[in-house]
């Protein structure tokens, strides 16, 4: 596919936007990470920390990060919490070079493991994980449930999902000035570094129609979830769900 704008999220079935999305993390891979702290104001890091800060991890300390891109979920969480051992997925390979060369710069090689692959059938064993979280990765997937549904089969009883994304569900102050920036400001701004105009379009539009809080806690509920709770970040910018697996020892079950 090689648009310079894509067609609105809401008008693809589910196999136009998986190709989309592919066809967006196997370009714009060398820039993303200057591109993600420099259209959010740096919040990204903010976000990411605010979800690494609510993690409970019980003895075995495995954490799951899908759609880990260029890993920096998954290399803040091995930062923060020493002892734990920690698994990316991502489908997009470009993506997960770029991560694991910052595993390696990091020296964190021993306890980051990346791997190519579907949230939708991840390649791991059920209920190996003690937090399974996935950061601005459920925006771009379209069958959300049944990823949700596989971080529960992945997650041990007990365990904590967590879905942090942005979205529009701003403060009524800053509504007009958040969607004129997403319609407006953040393509422009994108296309300066950026020649593929169509990606950052993309950006805005998939958030401007990613599910509201209370939606996306209903579809953590159906995913199975117990206990769903949400925060609002950054002027409701972006929202942290967590929720959590069904089951599990009065230890494990500390951590929602
Ligand atoms: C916006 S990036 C987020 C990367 C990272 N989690 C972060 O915090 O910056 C979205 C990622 O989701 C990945 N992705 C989208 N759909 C996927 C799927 N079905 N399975 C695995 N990864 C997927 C993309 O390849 C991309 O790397």
């Amino acid at each position: 596919m090689k648009e310079s704008r894509y067609p609105p999220v809401t008008t693809l079935s589910a196999a136009a936007h998986k190709a989309v999305v592919r066809d967006i993390f196997g370009t714009v891979h060398r820039r993303y990470d200057l591109m993600n702290h420099l259209l959010s104001f740096r919040r990204d890091v903010g976000w990411r920390n605010a979800a690494i800060r609510l993690m409970r991890f019980g003895p075995a300390g495995r954490f799951l990060d899908v759609a880990t891109g260029t890993a920096d979920l998954a290399l803040a969480a091995a930062r923060r919490y020493r002892g734990i051992s920690v698994t990316g997925v991502d489908m997009a390979v470009r993506m997960l070079r770029i991560g694991m060369r910052k595993v390696e710069e990091a020296g964190l090689s021993g306890r980051i493991r990346l791997v190519a692959g579907d949230a939708l059938s991840l390649p791991l064993t059920d209920g190996s994980f003690e937090v399974s979280a996935i950061a601005f990765g459920l925006r771009n997937i379209p069958d959300k449930i049944g990823a949700l549904k596989e971080m529960v089969r992945a997650t041990a009883p007990g365990g904590q999902v967590m879905v942090l994304e942005m979205t529009f569900d701003p403060a009524p102050f800053f509504r007009p000035l958040y969607g004129f920036y997403l319609r407006k400001i953040l393509p422009r701004i994108a296309a300066l570094l950026q020649p593929r105009t169509g990606t950052y379009h993309y950006l805005g539009d998939s958030i401007m129609h990613f599910p509201g809080p209370r939606a996306l806690a209903a579809l953590m509920r159906e995913a199975g979830l117990e206990a769903v709770r949400f925060h609002r970040l950054t002027f409701g910018t972006a929202y942290l769900h967590i929720g959590r697996v069904p089951g599990g020892t009065a230890q494990h079950r500390g951590g929602v």
